[in-house]
């Protein structure tokens, strides 16, 4: 019996996946592992694994909202950003709503949308591959929830502030919009702007972040959401009892305190994806303006699915013919640049 339970576990573990892997460039997750002092705080938190969390994250919204610049009472914690946006859906809308989002978009919002019963109403992208932001104010004159993403996923352009905010003044006050900040970390300062000021101002935007990104952390399933403390208080309403693992508070703790080694790293990652970029220019291959950790190469008659198909590397390839490429190592954009190369010979 205790040989089974070894075979077992030995099996678990063999099939976790490898935290460094140049070739896994689908999910935009970080290419580095976890940092040995936010490790070593996990395995503090796994030796009180016979122990419930706090009942609801109290302390975790608290370190949050230090760090944001808000009031506690504005902020929500998901399991990932993906629970994020599920509880505002629970929290604000009725099955049959409509939900207006971008195609082509985060591969997630679709499926919230039908786990929600919402009705997708889509608009697609420019062929800069920015948001309509026009188009979606109309969309969203009767619609419950409007997804903005800054930087976008798959094209990572940013939308100006200026944009942004002529776009929430033509957006109705009693229609949501979720303003998906999953990579804005990634951000140079010139395109960054304070988000906090904004939720004061439109009591309809929630600002919803992760930790599965920029912070490494996408293993441990820890985002937040900010917004005007009313709709706050009834998406807070939502938070499941008990609902984030034990290891979410000194995982985020950590990496707070670690904040100079990952700004670092998000360095490495940004000028990782500056040298790709420049290097597929170079042979003459056009990719968006992406500001997070990946690149987009739009289709160019013939599909990128094809390019990459007999390779080992992982890509996320879309229906029209574009790729999203995720910046990882050295190792992984040379063998995304030799692929490239031996398509165009
Ligand atoms: C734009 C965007 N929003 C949200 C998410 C979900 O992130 P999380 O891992 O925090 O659920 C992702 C993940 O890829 C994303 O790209």
């Amino acid at each position: 019996m205790a040989t089974l339970h070894r075979e077992v576990t030995d099996a678990a573990v063999g099939a976790l996946p490898s935290a460094v892997n140049p070739m896994a460039l689908s999910l935009n997750e970080n290419p580095f592992a976890p940092l040995p002092t936010v490790r070593s705080a996990l395995v503090s938190a796994i030796d009180s694994g016979n122990r419930y969390p706090e009942f609801l994250p109290q302390k975790l919204r608290a370190l949050i909202a230090e760090r944001v610049g808000v009031r506690d009472e504005q902020v929500v914690i998901g399991v990932g950003a993906t629970g994020v946006i599920m509880q505002v859906l629970s929290a604000v809308t009725s099955p049959g709503d409509k939900m207006v989002m971008t195609s082509p978009t985060f591969d997630g919002y679709p499926i919230f949308a039908q786990m929600a019963r919402l009705e997708s109403v889509t608009v697609p992208l420019d062929t800069h591959g920015h948001h309509d932001l026009d188009a979606m104010a109309d969309a969203a004159a009767d619609a419950r929830v409007v997804v903005v993403c800054r930087p976008h996923n798959p094209t990572g352009t940013v939308e100006s502030y200026a944009d942004i905010e002529r776009f929430l003044q033509r957006v109705p006050v009693d229609t949501v919009v979720l303003l998906d900040e999953a990579y804005v970390e990634f951000l140079t300062p010139h395109h960054r702007f304070d988000a906090p000021a904004l939720v004061a101002q439109y009591p309809n935007v929630v600002v919803v972040r992760t930790f599965s990104k920029a912070y490494g952390l996408a293993g441990l399933r820890v985002g937040y959401g900010f917004c005007a403390p009313e709709l706050a208080r009834r998406l807070w309403a939502m938070q499941p009892p008990f609902g984030i693992a034990i290891t979410g508070l000194v995982a985020v703790a950590a990496s707070y305190d670690a904040e100079s080694e990952l700004q670092q790293r998000i360095r490495m990652i940004t000028a990782e994806r500056r040298y790709m970029r420049m290097r597929l220019r170079s042979m003459g291959v056009y990719s968006t303006d992406a500001q997070a950790n990946f690149v987009y190469l739009p289709s160019w008659g013939r599909q990128w699915r094809e390019v990459f198909a007999d390779t080992e590397l992982q890509v996320r390839d879309y229906a029209d013919g574009g790729v999203r490429i995720t910046v990882g190592n050295r190792q992984s954009t040379r063998a995304v640049l030799s692929a490239v190369r031996a398509a165009l010979q």
